[in-house]
């Protein structure tokens, strides 16, 4: 279990006067914090190192008593993962997308006399603060669990209904990037620095594929039969790093802002799963649509459903970005030369980046029958379209 901040320690940092002052920068007028309920911790995964997540119940004191139910997304406490998070600004970025892309988003869509909704919770109050000053940064979110929001557990995996909603949702983000981008003809990474650059990123993944690497190669050993895809990965290991950093590399026309760690943990889903919203945008990069896509269905799908329904995801995600640009005023078809089988060969070079990805967090697969099953057949099915051995075709 991850190294959490202690209790005593967080009641100093999430004090009553903290969160009083950050409901009343939010709501912009006097508000009076009477109790704070800390609530337990959201569920812990292996993967769990990137940020310290408390959830506090705030009770507030106005004409009539009232809740607000908060996450508050601290630095994580182990010395190791805070120096992984800050060295590359982890927490920078999220906070950046929340205070500077989302009003962006936002102004251009209301220019483009659009609405779509951003599949993202609410945030009430950020804070930067670089590593090693007294207070550190803070991101302070609705707590959407107690909007019946719930997540899916990443050894069950998203079903084919979920996985079409998340990809609907995604195609949003996408799409309004995509659009802003080109009606305002910006230089993405130009105007937003923070996005996580190509060499940055790749350094980051390349130390966590070096990491993840060996202990998928210690667990493939064990099991007869995967000699062939131990050997391509072991002809992979030192081209790994320019593999990463050519497909982290944004591709015109379609060159877009990417969640870069699409994947079920990072998701919720509304009672009837008709609606998904987007957690933890700590990776933005300007990179790949399908970078995204890719991730998704290799992580967080069943083989079953992968296997039987990539086509019609793809379809699915392509309507969706499509028409949502379209109501952006972009036509990705006509103006952007653009279409449907460019989707299909640029999915095909994602799901090497979306294997390296996995590969990089492997523990998070290891340990567990289902997921160490899904984890090979994804390196069975790579090697037998030829993905692995870095076949374009
Ligand atoms: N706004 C939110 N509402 C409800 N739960 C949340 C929210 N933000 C985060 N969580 C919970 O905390 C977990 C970790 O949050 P996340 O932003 O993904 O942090 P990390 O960077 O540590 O992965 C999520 O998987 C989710 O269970
Ligand atoms: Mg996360």
């Amino acid at each position: 279990m991850a190294d959490t901040t202690s209790r005593e320690e967080l009641q100093s940092i999430i004090s009553i006067d903290r969160v009083s002052n950050w409901l009343e920068k939010h709501f912009g007028r006097t508000v009076s914090v009477t109790k704070l309920k800390y609530e337990d911790p959201p569920q812990e995964t292996a993967d769990y190192v990137l940020s310290d997540i408390v959830a506090v119940n705030v009770s507030v004191e106005n004409e009539g008593a009232d809740q607000v139910n908060l996450i508050v997304k601290l630095l994580p406490n182990d010395p190791f993962s805070r120096y992984f998070v800050t060295e590359a600004q982890f927490d920078l970025r999220e906070i950046k997308f929340y205070d500077e892309v989302v009003p962006d988003l936002l102004q251009f869509q209301k220019e483009a006399n659009a609405v779509i909704d951003l599949p993202i919770p609410k945030c009430f109050y950020s804070e930067y603060n670089v590593a090693g000053s007294e207070l550190e940064s803070v991101l302070v979110l609705d707590n959407l669990k107690h909007r019946g929001f719930h997540s899916v557990p990443f050894s069950t995996g998203l079903s084919l209904s979920q996985c079409r909603v998340a990809l609907e949702s995604v195609s949003r983000v996408h799409a309004l990037t995509l659009a802003m981008k080109h009606k305002n003809k910006l230089d993405l990474d130009e105007k937003y620095p923070f996005l996580f650059k190509t060499p940055k990123a790749t350094d980051s993944y390349q130390q966590l594929v070096e990491r993840g690497l060996p202990q998928l190669a210690a667990f493939l050993e064990n099991k007869p039969g995967l000699e062939n895809i131990l050997a391509s990965l072991q002809e992979l290991r030192p081209r790994t790093k320019d593999t990463i950093a050519e497909l982290l590399r944004p591709e015109d026309p379609l060159g877009l802002i990417t969640h870069t760690d699409f994947w079920c943990n990072n998701l919720l889903f509304n009672e009837d799963s008709s609606q998904c919203m987007i957690l933890d945008w700590q990776m933005i990069c300007y990179s790949r649509a399908t970078n995204d896509v890719a991730l998704l269905l290799v992580s967080s799908l069943s083989s079953a459903l992968r296997r039987d329904h990539t086509q019609s995801l793809l379809d699915h995600y392509w309507q969706h970005l499509t028409d949502h640009s379209a109501s952006l005023g972009l036509r990705i078809e006509e103006e952007l030369k653009y279409d449907r089988p460019q989707l299909d060969k640029d999915y095909r070079q994602s799901l090497l980046l979306a294997l390296l990805l996995c590969i990089g967090s492997v523990d998070v697969a290891l340990g567990n029958p289902d997921t160490e099953q899904r984890l090979v057949d994804v390196l069975q099915d790579l090697y037998d379209q030829g993905v692995l051995s870095g076949k374009t075709e």
